[in-house]
C-alpha cells in the first residue's frame, strides 16, 4: 500500500471513535435510510430517482450516511472504506437498521477485489479525495467497476474552500489553489480531538479541473456540474460565506470504454 494511504488509514482508525460518537450526537444515522434527502441533495435524488434494485459502490465511506440512505431506497449497496474501524462502526449501525449492505477494506485507487463493470452506480464525495494521492486511479477504478453507461456521482467538498488560512475575520490565501501537496498534518491541530494520538495524516488539494478530468480520462461523460451549499460548518476555521460547499459531478461511463 502507498505509505501515505497507509498514515491515513492509521489516522482514520484512530479517528473513529470520535467520528463515530460525534454522529450518535447528531443523529442522522439513524433517519437517513427512512429519509434520504436528510443526506443526499435534491439534484442527487434526481440522478438516483430509479435505483432501487440496483448494485451501488459507496467509495471512501466513511460515516456511511450515504450508504444508509442509498440502502433505505432499495439499492443494494457495497460500501468501501481503507478504515477497518470506520466499516466496524459502520456494520454495527446497519445492523442496529436492519440493512443488508456489503463491506470491503480497500484502498480506492486499489479495488481489484471488485471486478470489472459490476455496478450500475458509483457514488463518492463528502471529503473522500482528500485523502488521495492519485485522483486518476481512483476515478479509474471508480469507472471500471462501473457497468457500461453506469452513474458515477462525486460529490466533494469544494476546492475552493481548502486553500484559506486559519483566521476568523479575513480571507487570507495559505495555500496556492494549484499547490496540490501533499500536505502533511499533525492530528493534535485537527479539528478531531479524539485523534490526538494518531499518527500523521496526508492531504491532497485537487482543483475543479483534476477533479473534472480524471472523470473524463476515466472514459466517463459528464453530464453534470453543480456547485451547491452556501452555510459554513463549525469546524471551518475561515470566513468562508459566500463561497460555494460542494461540487457536484455526475458523469456516466462511456458504453464501450471497458
Ligand atoms: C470524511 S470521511 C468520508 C466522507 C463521508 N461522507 C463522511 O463524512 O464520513 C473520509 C473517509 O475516507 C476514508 N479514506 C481515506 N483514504 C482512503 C482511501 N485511500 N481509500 C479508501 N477510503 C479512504 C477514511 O477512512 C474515511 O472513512
Amino acid at each position: 500500500m502507498n505509505d501515505m494511504h497507509e498514515a491515513n488509514r492509521r489516522f482514520w482508525n484512530a479517528a473513529s471513535a470520535g467520528w463515530k460518537a460525534m454522529h450518535d450526537a447528531r443523529g442522522t444515522w439513524k433517519l437517513c435510510h427512512k429519509d434520504p434527502s436528510l443526506v443526499l441533495i435534491t439534484r442527487e435524488m434526481e440522478l438516483l430517482a430509479g435505483v432501487a434494485g440496483k448494485s451501488v459502490c459507496v467509495l471512501g465511506s466513511g460515516d456511511n450516511l450515504a450508504v444508509f440512505a442509498l440502502a433505505g431506497m432499495g439499492a443494494s449497496v457495497t460500501s468501501v472504506d481503507i478504515s477497518e474501524n470506520q466499516l466496524a462502526a459502520a456494520e454495527e449501525r446497519a445492523k442496529a437498521l436492519g440493512l443488508n449492505v456489503s463491506f470491503l477494506r480497500s484502498d480506492v485507487t486499489e479495488l481489484s477485489r471488485l471486478s470489472d463493470e459490476s455496478f450500475d452506480v458509483v457514488y463518492t464525495g463528502g471529503h473522500v479525495a482528500v485523502w488521495v494521492s492519485d485522483i486518476d486511479r481512483y476515478y479509474a477504478e471508480a469507472a471500471r467497476i462501473l457497468k457500461p453507461a453506469g452513474l458515477f456521482i462525486v460529490n466533494e467538498y469544494h476546492p475552493f474552500r481548502r486553500v484559506w488560512k486559519e483566521s476568523a475575520d479575513s480571507l487570507e490565501v495559505e495555500a496556492a489553489y494549484f499547490d496540490k501537496g501533499p500536505f502533511l498534518y499533525n492530528t493534535a491541530s485537527n479539528v478531531l480531538d479524539s485523534a490526538s494520538e494518531a499518527p500523521v495524516q496526508y492531504e491532497f488539494h485537487w482543483t475543479i479541473g483534476d477533479m473534472c478530468r480524471a472523470v473524463l480520462k476515466a472514459g466517463c461523460v459528464i453530464i453534470d456540474i453543480f456547485e451547491h451549499g452556501t452555510g459554513v460548518a463549525d469546524w471551518e476555521a475561515a470566513p468562508m460565506n459566500g463561497l460555494p460547499e460542494y461540487l457536484l459531478i455526475a458523469a456516466r461511463k462511456k458504453p464501450d470504454t471497458v
